[in-house]
This record gives structure tokens, C-alpha cells and sequence, in this order.
């Protein structure tokens, strides 16, 4: 048995067949501000509204823009944190799911100790595996986790990949971004090889997309095209005013303004993952 094996045992993180499994969903990339919380939230509004999918949306980030993004909807719950959760005070995660005031969708929030997780967590056995762990009953109890990630490729980002079944990486328009996605694609494959954990790359979804920066969009996009391939989603986000808008009341985009092309284009998005993931293509209209 290899020792990610004994570890995973050890954890109590063998699978047991016949339990229900939520699909696990990381929206990761190295890159801040290329729109990884935007993807996340409406992504999960789309899945429980439109497609009556039980998601759950974790925010793995201590800066807390999950809450920020969906405070209209937001319904308080426990003072436990995600950080109790992942520095083992004896908390479970379903301790701190917070329901919200949209059918089948819940929230677990960020907090500010999440920040300094990072740090405790780097002299932790097994470090890696401790979300994946505190997700094993959630799993239960829902279709869809979707994990939103901080802007680096720290332990967050680690557990929350090894906690997933799939990992979707938004991308802006930008060298850097491409960069980013060349450097997450890397830690994929060294889960891969080292922790013998496959995360399925589910896709690269464009974000930013402008046409009226024709040259470098057209260039970024070949240039993503080029590299990856199927790998780049059919579905594009493209610059929405009504996205920022509706982050800064606190809303889905959908609720702001349901025909705006930000909600089209996560609707959309919404299908493929879908589709992608296997769970199913036609969606309830
Ligand atoms: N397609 C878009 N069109 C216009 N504005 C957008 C778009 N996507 C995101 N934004 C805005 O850009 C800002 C950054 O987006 P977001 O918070 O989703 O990025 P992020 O990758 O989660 O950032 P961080 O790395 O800090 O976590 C937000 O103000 C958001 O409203
Ligand atoms: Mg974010």
C-alpha cells in the first residue's frame, strides 16, 4: 500500500461504496481578480436554481467575498469557522453551513484565520488531506460542492484540489493568467504522481473576454486554444458591468439583471459543467 494510501486510511478517507457523493468542484487559479468568486457564486446560484442541483459553495479564502457577493441572501448561522474546521478544534463542517434565501443552495463562509491557516497547516502530517476529510459527510447531503480558492497555489489550494473530483480554472485575458493556469496545471500533475489523487481538469473558462480589445483577447484565446486544446470551455465570460453591479448589492447576477450577458454566459456555463461532470445535459428551462 502506498503511503498516501496508509495516510488516507489512517484519516478515516477510503471511500465507502453505496453513499451518495456530492462531485467536488475546485475553482482554482494562481492569478488574483480573474474572477474565480464570480465563477463560484453564480455558478453555484445557476446549479441550485436552474438545475435543481443541492450545491454547496465553500469559500476557502480569508478574504471573504463569498459572503460579501451573496450578503442579500445570505442567512446568519454558527460563529464556528472555516478555520476551526480545517485546524482540527474538533468542528465539523456541517457545523458551519449557513442556508441561504435560494432553494437548495447553501454557503460555508470564510474567516480571517484562514489566513494564518495557511501557516499552521504547513508543519501538519497529512496536511493536504484535511478538507477532504471534513467534506466526507457534506458529500452526503448535496449533488454539487463547489470550493472557492485563494489567489495562490498554498495549502488552500492543495486541499481544496485534493478534496475535488474536478477543477475548473477561470482565466482573463492576459499573458499572466496563462501563465498562472500552465503553473496550477503543474500541481495537478504532481498530485497525480505524489499523492496519487486525479483531478480531472474540467475545463479553462475564458473570463474578461473583451471584444473590444480585439488583439490581445484574439491572441490570448488562440493562444489558450493552442495549448489546451478541448480543455478550453465553449462557454466564455465576457466583461458584464452587471457582474460587479451585482456583487456590490450583494445579489446573483441573475437576480440584477437576468437577460445581462454576465447571466447568460454563467447560465451557459452552468450547462456545461454539467455536461462536463457527467451529472447530466438538459436543464429544466
Ligand atoms: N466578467 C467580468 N466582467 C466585469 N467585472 C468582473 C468580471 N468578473 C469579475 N469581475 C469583477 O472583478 C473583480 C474581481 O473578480 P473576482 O472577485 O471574482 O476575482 P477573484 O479571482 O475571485 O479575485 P481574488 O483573486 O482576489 O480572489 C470583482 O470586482 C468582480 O465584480
Ligand atoms: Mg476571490
Amino acid at each position: 500500500m502506498s503511503l498516501s494510501e496508509r495516510i488516507k486510511r489512517l484519516a478515516g478517507l477510503t471511500d465507502e461504496p453505496g453513499r451518495p457523493r456530492a462531485r467536488v468542484l475546485a475553482v482554482a487559479a494562481q492569478k488574483g481578480g480573474v474572477g474565480k468568486t464570480t465563477t463560484a457564486v453564480n455558478l453555484s446560484v445557476a446549479l441550485a436554481r436552474f438545475a435543481n442541483q443541492r450545491t454547496l459553495l465553500v469559500d476557502l479564502d480569508g478574504q471573504g467575498h463569498v459572503a460579501t457577493s451573496l450578503a442579500s441572501v445570505y442567512e446568519d448561522g454558527s460563529p464556528v469557522s472555516m478555520s476551526d474546521v480545517l485546524l482540527g478544534h474538533g468542528r465539523d463542517l456541517l457545523e458551519i453551513i449557513h442556508p441561504t434565501r435560494i432553494d437548495l443552495l447553501s454557503v460555508t463562509p470564510s474567516d480571517k484565520g484562514l489566513a494564518s491557516a495557511e501557516g499552521v497547516l504547513a508543519g501538519r502530517i497529512g496536511k493536504e488531506f484535511l478538507l477532504r476529510g471534513a467534506l466526507r459527510k457534506a458529500r452526503e447531503r448535496f449533488d454539487v460542492i463547489v470550493l472557492d480558492c485563494p489567489p495562490n497555489l498554498g495549502n488552500l489550494t492543495l486541499n481544496a484540489l485534493m478534496a475535488s473530483d474536478a477543477c475548473l480554472v477561470p482565466c482573463d485575458m492576459s499573458i499572466l493568467a496563462m501563465a498562472g493556469v500552465a503553473d496550477l496545471l503543474a500541481v495537478v500533475d504532481t498530485l497525480r504522481d505524489r499523492l496519487d489523487h486525479q483531478v480531472q481538469v474540467l475545463g479553462i473558462l475564458p473570463t474578461r473576454v473583451d471584444r473590444r480589445n480585439a488583439r490581445v483577447t484574439d491572441a490570448v484565446l488562440e493562444g489558450l486554444a493552442e495549448t489546451y486544446g478541448e480543455l478550453v470551455l465553449s462557454t466564455h465570460i465576457p466583461v458584464s458591468s452587471a457582474l460587479a453591479r451585482a456583487q456590490m448589492e450583494g445579489i446573483p447576477v441573475f437576480d440584477y439583471d437576468a437577460s445581462a450577458t454576465g447571466s447568460v454566459a454563467y447560465r451557459a456555463l452552468s450547462e456545461e459543467v454539467l455536461t462536463r461532470l457527467g451529472v447530466g445535459a438538459a436543464l429544466p428551462s
